[in-house]
């Protein structure tokens, strides 16, 4: 069996080198960044996604290329762009051989477009189509991926981005999408499929990959010019690794968290961490002189270089000095101190204290329940989705979920169809958290949004393993 460690050292520094040595001219236009584009405003009819099996050159080799599973044949999928309060319309037709869904992960959606197989709707059998018609209340940044089978499917290449347009453009140069993955292949490039859904990936940190890839290559390039300012949008798309990116010469200012602005503020030490499923979105003046490259190292394990900002021999723009805060989405707050008070009580997994656990209306000893239904972790003592929500909500009542981790790992805790902040003055709204092991968190939210919401971990194996439950909230 590959270690995982040193493969993620070792494919990755050998790859990452005879990267550097050659970087050359990659176009990075607004908003290019190597991806397709699809335009949401486009009334005459539905975009066209195909899930379905095609090819990427993740270890950069043509010899070496890993058959994946991905929107169109690609990864990531076509990036799909529209305006605030605008429409999305997108046709998945299902050309894999497992029943899929798309969920558009933190977009404040009408609930049966949500993607959520069990819950929001029937999963789309191979060979058929499904229509996702839906608003986009939010401006920001956001992803899309399946929500059946999730820890197979968005680990073989199913996913891309959704962003939506603030009414007026920030004055920004450039709009760089750096959409994150890690992949855990063999030598010969294949996906490692022995490790999924097994039990021990679910029961400690979740399927780490070997290799990371941005935008579905070895490496992000991205072509810049000195004194110009751009917003860098990252999406962690892998299916359990924290991401910890390092920005040496630069000083980037993060304005906006999982699609939402916050008051822009810099980052300590130049290091970001992204969970499982977070956007944090960035503004960087680009300092350095031309003709310089400048790396991305991504430091969660070893340190790779995760992308290069090449700058090109132009000279410098006058750089850019008033701050730039990009227009809330106008949300509304909870009401912290009237809220309903929830408890989540996180447990299992390995090194846990949880013994008995129920599943199915059924009591098990934890062993068993490993053995028996692949389940290992428990919320409120309950594995795997429950039959009653955990709480049900009238639209308007806040309620504040107060999380307990009594787990020896860290979680991406993601709300469906809502955000939530914690009650600290400033803090931003999240639709995912990430919670460290044995740490509290209260998070509020105001209920506003009626249907069946699921709240679970976003690291897939977790969710996989038993971390999934739901509320409801009633219109
Ligand atoms: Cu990104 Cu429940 O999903
Ligand atoms: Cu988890």
């Amino acid at each position: 069996m590959i270690h995982p460690e040193r493969e993620y050292m070792h494919l990755n520094n050998q790859t990452r080198r005879q990267f550097l040595a050659g970087v050359g001219a990659a176009g990075s236009l607004l908003f290019a960044s190597g991806l397709s584009t699809a335009e949401a405003a486009k009334p005459s009819g539905p975009i066209l996604l195909e899930a379905m099996p095609g090819k990427a050159n993740l270890l950069d080799t043509v010899k070496n290329q890993t058959s994946i599973w991905g929107y169109d044949g690609m990864v990531p999928g076509r990036l799909i762009r529209a305006r605030q309060g605008g429409e999305v319309w997108v046709r998945i037709k299902n050309s894999l051989p497992q029943p899929t869904t798309i969920h558009w992960h933190g977009i404040r959606i009408d609930n049966a477009m949500d993607g959520v197989a069990g819950l929001t709707q029937e999963p789309v059998p191979p060979g058929e189509t499904f229509d996702y018609r839906f608003k986009v209340p939010d401006a920001g940044t956001y992803w899309y991926h399946p929500h059946n089978l999730s820890w197979e499917q968005v680990a073989r290449g199913l996913y891309g981005a959704l962003i939506v347009e603030e009414p007026d453009a920030p004055d920004v140069d450039q709009d760089i999408i750096a959409i994150i993955d890690d992949w855990r292949l063999g030598e010969d490039g294949a996906i490692d499929e022995k490790s999924f859904g097994s039990i021990r990936e679910k029961a400690h940190a979740g399927r780490l990959g070997n290799i990371l890839s941005v935008n579905g290559k070895p490496m992000g390039q991205f072509q810049v010019r000195s004194g110009e300012r751009i917003r860098l949008r990252l999406i962690n798309t892998c299916n359990a690794r924290i991401l910890k990116l390092r920005f040496e010469e630069l000083t980037p200012k993060v304005i906006a968290l999982d699609g939402q602005p916050v008051p822009s503020y810099e980052l300590d030490h130049g290091l970001v961490t992204i969970a499982p499923a977070q956007r944090v979105d960035l503004l960087i003046d680009m300092t350095g002189a031309p003709g310089i490259t400048q790396a991305i190292t991504e430091v969660s394990q070893s340190r790779l270089v995760a992308a290069t900002l090449n700058y090109s021999q132009q000279p410098a723009l006058q750089a850019r000095t008033s701050p730039l805060e990009l227009p809330g989405n106008g949300l509304k707050n909870p009401a912290i101190t009237s809220a309903r008070k929830v408890d989540l009580i996180m447990s299992g997994g390995a090194m846990g204290q949880a013994d008995k656990m129920t599943y199915k209306g059924k009591s098990y000893d934890l062993r068993q329940l490993v053995h028996e239904h692949g389940q290992v972790w428990a919320f409120n003592g309950n594995a795997g989705m429950p039959e009653t929500p955990l709480f049900s909500a009238r639209t308007g009542e806040s309620i504040a979920v107060r999380m307990v981790n009594e787990t020896r790992w860290p979680h991406a805790m993601h709300f469906h169809g809502h955000h939530f902040k914690e009650a600290r003055q400033g803090a931003p709204w999240r639709d995912t958290l990430l919670m460290n092991a044995s740490e509290t968190r209260t998070v509020y939210l105001h209920a506003d949004n009626p249907g069946k919401w699921m709240i679970h971990c976003h690291m897939l194996e977790h969710q996989a393993g038993g971390m999934g439950t739901w509320f409801e909230v009633n219109a």
